[in-house]
């Protein structure tokens, strides 16, 4: 059976900033309360969905070194397209010249794992080349008068190309779930601002993202102390120390943006992960465990071995 690997990966973000000073002197907030309860100093605010999307699959696909044109597959993981219909990813396969099929996915910010899955069983189907990308613009659906969610989150897209190789099989665990009968404690209304239950959606939070990265390292047959880097949801500092505790994982091994992004919804996952290889923490045969959790409410991990892994 033909196995995935990652060849190529890119990043996009706005390029205006938005601190906690800016924030405290238009909102009763405070730097300090923000970041003891959130660990976010900054956040990047701009752009469309699909504008950053184009960006970030741009950038993966030339670390990858791929002509556009020979693509089977774009999976845009998005919650905030710019417009309902058609799908963002039809919108980035025309900006970019893609050929193949393009379709979206919607699981709040375990998007990316979601796409991610789906994407590695397109190859294990005989797909050579799939595309994912997962883009959010969150700061444009926050009412910027609520400090309860105004201060938490960012815009960006993050991409990463796959390619069916030959030789070990890249994801080795995953694990996805749902809890619906929860949706309603973070969701936009129609035509309205986000709403959320902070306290109830921490809680669930922590819980879910460590049950399900147990489940995604059960399924791998892969000890948590094997575990290379941790790649979590950045929605906030405290929701990723809590985890790493429950699961038993020294901090230092997480991939941390979250202080200079703030939430960036499904987007988190692979802009850390390519800032993660950028700065060389990321070796051949690495173990890497990423774990998601948001709107739906929906969870998703994945444990993946990075690289190329010859027969
Ligand atoms: C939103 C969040 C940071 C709030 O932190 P918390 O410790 O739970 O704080 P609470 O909501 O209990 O609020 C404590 C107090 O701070 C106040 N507060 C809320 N936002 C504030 C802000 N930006 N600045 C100052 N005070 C604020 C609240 O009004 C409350 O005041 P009260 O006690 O007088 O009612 C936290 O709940 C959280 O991160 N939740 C998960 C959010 C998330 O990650 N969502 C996306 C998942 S994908």
């Amino acid at each position: 059976m033909p196995c995935a690997a990652i060849t190529g990966w890119g990043a996009a973000l706005p390029d205006q900033v938005l601190t906690n000073a800016d924030l405290e002197a238009r909102l009763d907030t405070s730097d300090r309360w923000i970041v003891e309860r959130t660990g976010i100093r900054e956040r990047r605010v701009g752009g469309t969905t699909t504008g950053l999307a184009v960006q970030a699959t741009r950038q993966a696909l030339s670390r990858a070194g791929m002509d556009p044109a020979v693509v089977d597959l774009l999976i845009v993981s998005t919650n905030t397209p710019d417009q309902p219909v058609p799908a963002t990813a039809s919108l980035v396969q025309g900006e970019l010249g893609l050929a193949g099929g393009a379709m979206d996915v919607n699981s709040g910010c375990s998007g990316f794992v979601y796409a991610l899955v789906l994407a590695n069983g397109a190859i294990a189907t005989g797909l050579e080349r799939v595309v994912v990308t997962a883009s959010d613009t969150v700061s444009r659906i926050v009412d910027p008068e609520d400090r309860s969610t105004a201060v938490l989150f960012g815009d960006a897209a993050g991409s990463v190309v796959l390619e069916a190789v030959p030789g070990e099989p890249m994801l080795l665990g995953w694990d996805l779930g749902a809890d619906g009968g929860a949706a309603s404690l973070l969701y936009q209304p129609r035509g309205g601002y986000v709403y959320m239950d902070g306290r109830e959606v921490f809680r669930r939070a922590v819980r879910a993202t460590a049950a399900s990265a147990q489940a995604a390292l059960e399924r791998a047959k892969v000890d948590v102390s094997e575990v290379a880097l941790f790649i979590p949801h950045q929605a906030n500092l405290r929701i990723i120390e809590a985890v790493c505790q429950r699961l038993g994982l020294p901090m230092e091994r997480s991939m941390l943006i979250v202080e200079r992004t703030g939430n960036t919804s499904s987007a988190s996952i692979p802009v850390a992960l390519a800032e993660a290889v950028e700065e060389g923490r990321l070796s051949e045969g690495d173990l890497v465990l990423m774990s998601g959790f948001g709107a739906g409410m929906t969870w998703g991990s994945a444990v993946l071995r990075w690289g190329r892994r010859p027969a």
